[in-house]
């Protein structure tokens, strides 16, 4: 498997959007995403363009994209950073029939490697819907451990959900 994870360029960023506008209510609701929520494109354009214009310090998001032969099969995105200490980190493959070959654990990953030396992390929490599977079963054998199930909001998109909190320490 030729995989290779590196920040998302600003002319790749409309795989998100398209990812997210183009899904289905049923996948949605997989990963705890209320589509009422979900910025306009335009909107989500200014967004990435304000993030991209500030140092990898001040960021409040960082995308990864995830390529297998040089061509696009995912992304991963961090947010609720604190550069220096921790990050949250979310997993995409964006295709089905991509899924469940073992490249989504792959690039979690590099995707985590990249994040703990960009945003100098001690640690990376990832904190999925309590009832997908794929990210639950993903994360675990990335090597996160598991912390706790709880009820929440995770983020600006979603709803209120039970989520499983994952985290991976910085190697000593
Ligand atoms: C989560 C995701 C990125 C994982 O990528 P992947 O390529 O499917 O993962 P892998 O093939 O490396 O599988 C890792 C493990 O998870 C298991 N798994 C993955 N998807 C699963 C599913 N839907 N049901 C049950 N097990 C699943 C695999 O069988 C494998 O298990 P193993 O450790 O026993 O071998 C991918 O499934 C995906 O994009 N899902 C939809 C988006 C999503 O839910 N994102 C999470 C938002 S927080």
């Amino acid at each position: 498997m030729n995989l290779s994870v590196q920040e998302m360029l600003p002319q790749e960023l409309e795989l998100v959007i398209d990812y997210f506008h183009d899904a289905t209510p049923e996948h949605l609701e997989m990963l705890g995403v209320d589509p009422t929520r979900l910025p306009s494109a335009s909107v989500w354009r200014e967004r990435y363009a304000m993030e991209y214009s500030r140092p990898v310090e001040q960021r409040a998001a960082l995308v990864l994209i995830w390529k297998l032969d040089n061509a696009p099969i995912g992304f991963s995105s961090a947010d609720k950073i604190k550069f220096g200490s921790h990050a949250n980190m979310h997993l995409h493959i964006l295709k089905s029939e991509d899924r469940r070959s073992g490249c989504g654990t792959a690039c979690v990953v590099k995707s985590a490697q990249l994040y703990f030396a960009m945003l100098k992390l001690e640690r990376l929490f990832c904190e999925p819907n309590a009832f997908n599977v794929g990210p639950n079963r993903t994360l675990q054998r990335a090597g996160f451990k598991y912390l706790k199930t709880h009820n929440t909001v995770p983020g600006p998109l979603n709803f209120h959900q039970a989520v499983t909190r994952w985290v991976l320490e910085r190697d000593k």
